[in-house]
């Protein structure tokens, strides 16, 4: 089953009684972009790695593979939605029950220009600590 039969499958198990075809549009997702990459994370819980820091990795591994496809030319953009929650979905994309599934990067080439985003200012996510006489 391609993907998007299994896209438009798991918005109608979302919302028992409605019609499969009143979710036809779901379709479109697994057509959003040439490549997508299912996004996951197989946590090992227990072990010298704290939870947090194996979350982090995901997040860092995905900047590094976006930093690559803008470095090739190519436009990249993560989204997760009510689909990255959705355990149906995360099963039938063969990931093991444990496994997290993190979103979806979906890369090619942009149709638009790139647009300059609004920035808010630095200040907001930025402190400068400059050391302290006591404790
Ligand atoms: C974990 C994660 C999940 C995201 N999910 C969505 C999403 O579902 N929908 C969306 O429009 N943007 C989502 N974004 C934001 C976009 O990927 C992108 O970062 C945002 O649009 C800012 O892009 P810009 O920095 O080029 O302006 C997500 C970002 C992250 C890091």
């Amino acid at each position: 089953m391609d993907l998007g039969e299994i896209l438009i499958d798991v918005a109608a198990a979302r919302q028992p009684g409605t019609p499969r075809s009143s979710h036809e549009n779901r379709r479109e997702k697994a057509f959003a972009a040439p490549v997508i990459v299912a996004l996951g994370a197989s946590i090992v819980a227990g072990g010298p790695i704290p939870e947090l820091e194996q979350m982090l990795s995901v997040g860092a591994a995905t900047m590094n593979m976006l930093n690559a496809i803008h470095a090739l030319g190519y436009g990249g953009f993560w989204a997760t939605g009510i689909d990255t929650y959705d355990e149906k979905l995360k099963a039938a994309l063969d990931f093991e029950p444990d496994d997290k599934l993190l979103g979806f990067l979906f890369i090619g080439t942009p149709k638009n220009q790139e647009r300059t985003a609004f920035r808010p200012p630095r200040a907001q996510h930025f402190r400068e600590w400059l050391g302290r006489t006591s404790i």
